[in-house]
């Protein structure tokens, strides 16, 4: 089966089960999958309920779409992603956003939880993605071309829609929340970086650093979305402090910034909504 007929069987699978056509598709990053819980649920479905759909094994995620209203918005929220480093192929860890793209959504909110290699940067800072370095991991659009998504060579000049970033900006300053801005690298995890990795990224002109998203972005900026993405500093990058990173501070960090985080984003897509697809 090729990769494009993967997703058409995974898009069959869905329309079998769930009615429901989303506006916004919100993937939630690490600690902030709660948020999934407190929004008007019409309908959820698991991962494993999808034939040939691929797993998230990370503790701290869960493996579900979750389908309802947040602000009134239809959305349908993935509640555990999909990470490269899990050892599944490019094609399977985009696979979902490009799901996410047939159900019927226009635009994808990205969130994930990152280091700062910005040495301005503080544990717990919002960072609002402006572009992106994703040329650690393999591009997700190398092989057969999906061409009912998108064109072969896809331009990437503002693959954070301009217009998006202005309205989230503006919504955090309304709600008095500090939002910095920068550009967000993608390294292939799971090992955190070293200091010398660090501070290579921030030579490359890398603000915050992850393991997820900018797959993500690349595939839905092929597939015509717009994109918008946050990033929840969770800690400084390694050198930029001296203590050793663990799973569990990031998680620690994501999970206090969560209330805030969810507020933010629930306000922007409001406004996404209301102002930013017309
Ligand atoms: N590096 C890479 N990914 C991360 C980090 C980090 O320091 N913190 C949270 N995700």
């Amino acid at each position: 089966m090729t990769a494009e007929e993967k997703l058409n069987k995974c898009y069959e699978s869905f329309k079998d089960k769930i009615d429901f056509k989303p506006a916004v598709a919100l993937i939630l990053g690490s600690g902030l999958g709660a948020l999934a819980d407190e929004i008007d649920v019409k309908a959820v479905l698991n991962y494993n309920e999808i034939e040939g759909f691929p797993m998230s094994t990370v503790p701290g995620h869960k493996g579900r779409f979750v389908f309802g209203y947040i602000e009134d918005v239809p959305v349908v929220i993935m509640q555990g992603r999909v990470h490269y480093y899990e050892g599944y192929d490019m094609h399977d860890v985009v696979l979902p956003t490009r799901l996410m793209r047939k159900m019927g959504a226009e635009v994808l909110f990205l969130t994930n939880a990152s280091g700062a290699a910005n040495p301005d940067f503080s544990a717990g800072d919002f960072m609002l993605i402006t572009d992106q370095i994703a040329n650690f991991v393999p591009s997700p659009l190398i092989g057969a071309n999906f061409e009912s998504l998108g064109t072969r060579f896809p331009d990437m000049s503002e693959i954070y829609n301009k217009k998006l970033r202005e309205i989230v900006k503006k919504t955090a300053e309304d709600l008095g929340i500090k939002l910095q801005e920068g550009v967000y690298i993608q390294l292939t995890g799971p090992n955190f970086e070293s200091p010398s990795e660090v501070r290579m990224c921030r030579m490359l002109g890398a603000d915050a650093i992850g393991m997820s998203t900018a797959c993500e972005a690349i595939a839905a900026n092929h597939a015509g979305m717009k994109i918008v993405g946050i990033s929840c500093v969770a800690n400084l990058g390694c050198g930029l402090t001296d203590t050793p990173l663990t799973h569990k501070e990031v998680i620690e960090a994501a999970d206090k910034a969560a209330p805030l985080f969810k507020k933010l984003i629930r306000a922007s897509i409001k406004n996404i909504y209301n102002e930013g697809l017309k």
